[in-house]
């Protein structure tokens, strides 16, 4: 199958989840310890890329005045909407991302900060993710910074697996449809820096984060770099 009908797949099996009420309320912890670390003008552009229910780029809102929120999900980018117009009143911008096209719909050279959280593992296949890279690298200004984390393929917590070809699993995500997903798992960090180092980024940063409760646990890496 080609990416734009992977990614058909994903969109109808997130509308799922989200049309079902699923929300996060908080950001990611070590998106929050980074951006404590970078320091970005109070008129930064910043991109949250697959922003789902918005709590990353929401936290960005508490200190920056232009957030703007994309996803494939419509339900998504209506949930974000309805949480910023109902409490922070900032100013937001909106996009669906639109799976027939593979660039992105934004200028160049005009993101000061591009946050892509759990959604790595999203894309489905290398190429998926390299297309991705590249318009990041496009709409990112110079010595600006992309954020991204990532599972690896042999450490990761997805139980819901159906199939697993190199790189790329099959995975039931959604346990109210029997539609399948492709996701991008990269065998080593390794493979995403030099895949970052291609598309023009310098790795500033590759941290990790574990933590177990319970029946859940993660693994994951998180790369911050910088466009050069
Ligand atoms: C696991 S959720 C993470 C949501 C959010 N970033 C967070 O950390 O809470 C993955 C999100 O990525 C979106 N997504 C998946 N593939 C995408 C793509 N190709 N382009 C943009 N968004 C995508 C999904 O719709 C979903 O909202």
């Amino acid at each position: 199958m080609n990416i734009e009908t992977e990614v058909l797949n994903s969109i109808e099996s997130f509308e799922d989840i989200y049309s079902k009420g699923y929300d996060k309320k908080y950001p990611s912890i070590e998106l929050v310890r980074i951006a404590s670390n970078i320091k970005l003008p109070k008129n930064s552009n910043i991109l949250d890329f697959g922003c789902g229910p918005g709590s990353n780029g929401m936290h960005f809102l508490n200190n920056f005045n232009n957030v703007h929120f994309a996803d494939i999900s419509l339900n998504a980018i209506n949930l974000v909407k309805s949480k910023i117009n109902n409490n922070l009143k900032k100013k937001s911008e909106y996009t669906l991302i639109d799976p027939t096209i593979s660039k992105l719909p934004y200028k160049s050279n005009y993101f000061d900060l591009i946050i892509c959280m759990s959604v790595y593992n999203n894309f489905v296949n290398r190429e998926h993710a390299l297309q991705n890279l590249r318009e990041f690298n496009r709409i990112v200004k110079k010595n600006s910074y992309l954020i991204l984390d990532f599972n690896l393929r042999d450490k990761n917590n997805y139980t819901n697996i159906t199939s697993n070809k190199n790189d790329v699993k099959k995975t039931l995500p959604n346990k109210s449809t029997d539609k399948q997903i492709s996701m991008y798992f990269p065998k080593t960090n390794k493979s995403v820096e030099n895949d970052l180092r291609e598309n023009n980024f310098k790795i500033i940063d590759i941290g990790y984060s574990h933590w177990k409760v319970f029946d859940s646990f993660e693994h994951e890496s998180i790369i911050t770099a910088k466009k050069i």
